[in-house]
């Protein structure tokens, strides 16, 4: 039996933090519930603290969703917690996520407060949080620029304290993959009660390495893993979750687990939190975008025809497209020609029909940038074949 990976949803909250991209209480609901159709674990939902709007969605998730966790953030700070606490309290399951930085730059400059400081009262509000529930996880915010030492020490103190999951995030989207895979494999080995807790990463995409750093990290311990629908999240964006899941599913042969997601809903996921957020898909994202599954070339047309594996690797439908989508342009060959009039119900003739029709047609291609069915019926009817 492989591991279970954990997916963190982190869409209703980083990826809300993205600017622009702020949601209503029922977007919020409307999100949640898609995200337990596609069967995340943790949905991390807002930061009730932050506004009365963020306490009442996080507040409205917690009632409708039963079978995901329901997830609210909170500074280690008291009224974070106590608040976090009231937004969840309707939730089956309810976790409050509670973090602190601990890197030398943020304790100085942002907090202003001594790494003694930090690890007192990072103990002090896992065990306050502990008291609503018994999923408490703790985060140190900027673990890539932090001392591992002080890592380690903090990490001690919070599964001590009662933390169940530890998530190490790269806030700034700062490492490369071989170096955070170490330091999660790193802080496994060296914590002493590391076996009593989750171990989670949460990575920024400001060099582009969110997703082959949560990778890295699940090679080398981590079992859940932050990120969010479409990579929506704070500046560069998130860990992107369809592209987490759909690694780890495709290359079963490299990874130790693997995930309980439905991935026929991920489409329809994507495009819920785009039209919400009004953040266009781009055409070439990996598995989401427009072209993921389509084929403009002839020679990777004619090899889908003939064999779907020769140039894809998952199926469309696996991740909720319809099928995957044959584009006419100037690349494309003969057979997928045919084939796009067959579909159309044109059959020709003789040999003479199809060398003039798919002549026309690379002529019209080079003017435009894609052929469509309407174009193919125009261009059927001015030769002149039979439909
Ligand atoms: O990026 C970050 O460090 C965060 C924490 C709150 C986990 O979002
Ligand atoms: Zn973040």
């Amino acid at each position: 039996m492989k591991d279970q990976l954990i997916i963190f949803d982190t869409t209703l909250r980083d990826g809300e933090q993205s600017p622009g991209a702020s949601m209503t209480r029922d977007e919020k609901v409307r999100i949640a519930k898609q995200l337990e159709r596609m069967r995340v674990d943790i949905i991390e939902a807002g930061f009730p603290v932050a506004s009365p709007g963020d306490f009442e969605a996080v507040k409205a998730v917690a009632e409708v969703i039963r079978e995901s966790t329901v997830c609210a953030l909170a500074r280690a700070v008291e009224k974070d917690i106590d608040r976090a606490a009231e937004a969840i309290k309707p939730a089956r399951r309810a976790r409050i996520h509670t973090f602190i930085a601990t890197s030398p730059i943020h304790m100085q400059h942002k907090l202003r407060m001594t790494p003694e400081q930090v690890l007192e009262r990072a103990v002090a509000m896992v065990k306050r949080a502990r008291q609503y529930t018994d999923d408490v996880e703790f985060s140190a915010e900027d673990a890539v620029r932090s001392e591992v030492d002080f890592l380690c020490r903090i990490f001690e103190a919070a599964i001590t304290a009662g933390a169940r999951t530890i998530n190490v995030p790269d806030t700034v989207g700062y490492s490369i993959p071989h170096a955070w895979g170490e330091r999660i494999r790193t802080l496994i080995e060296r914590v002493p009660n590391a076996d009593r807790a989750i171990w989670s990463t949460h990575c920024h995409n400001d060099l582009g390495l969110a997703v082959a750093n949560s990778l890295s990290a699940v090679l080398n311990g981590a079992r859940q893993v932050e990120c969010t629908v479409n990579g929506l999240g704070e500046r560069a964006g998130n860990a992107s979750l369809e592209e987490i899941v759909m690694t780890v599913r495709t290359r079963q042969d490299v990874f130790p687990c693997d995930t309980r997601i439905d991935a026929t809903q991920i489409v329809p996921a994507s495009r819920l939190v785009s039209g919400i957020t009004g953040f266009p898909v781009q055409p070439n994202k990996a598995i989401v975008g427009a072209n993921a599954f389509a084929h403009e070339s002839g020679i990777h047309q004619d090899g889908v025809i003939k064999k779907r594996e020769t140039y894809e690797i998952m199926r469309a439908e696996d991740v909720g497209w319809t099928a995957n989508r044959m584009v006419l342009g100037k690349h494309s060959g003969r057979n997928a020609f045919r084939q796009r009039l067959k579909e159309l119900g044109i059959e020709f003739r003789t040999e003479a029909e199809i060398n003039s029709a798919f002549e026309r047609f690379k002529e019209l291609a080079d003017k435009k940038h894609e052929i469509f069915d309407e174009d193919l019926q125009a261009l059927v009817t001015e030769e002149g074949i039979e439909q």
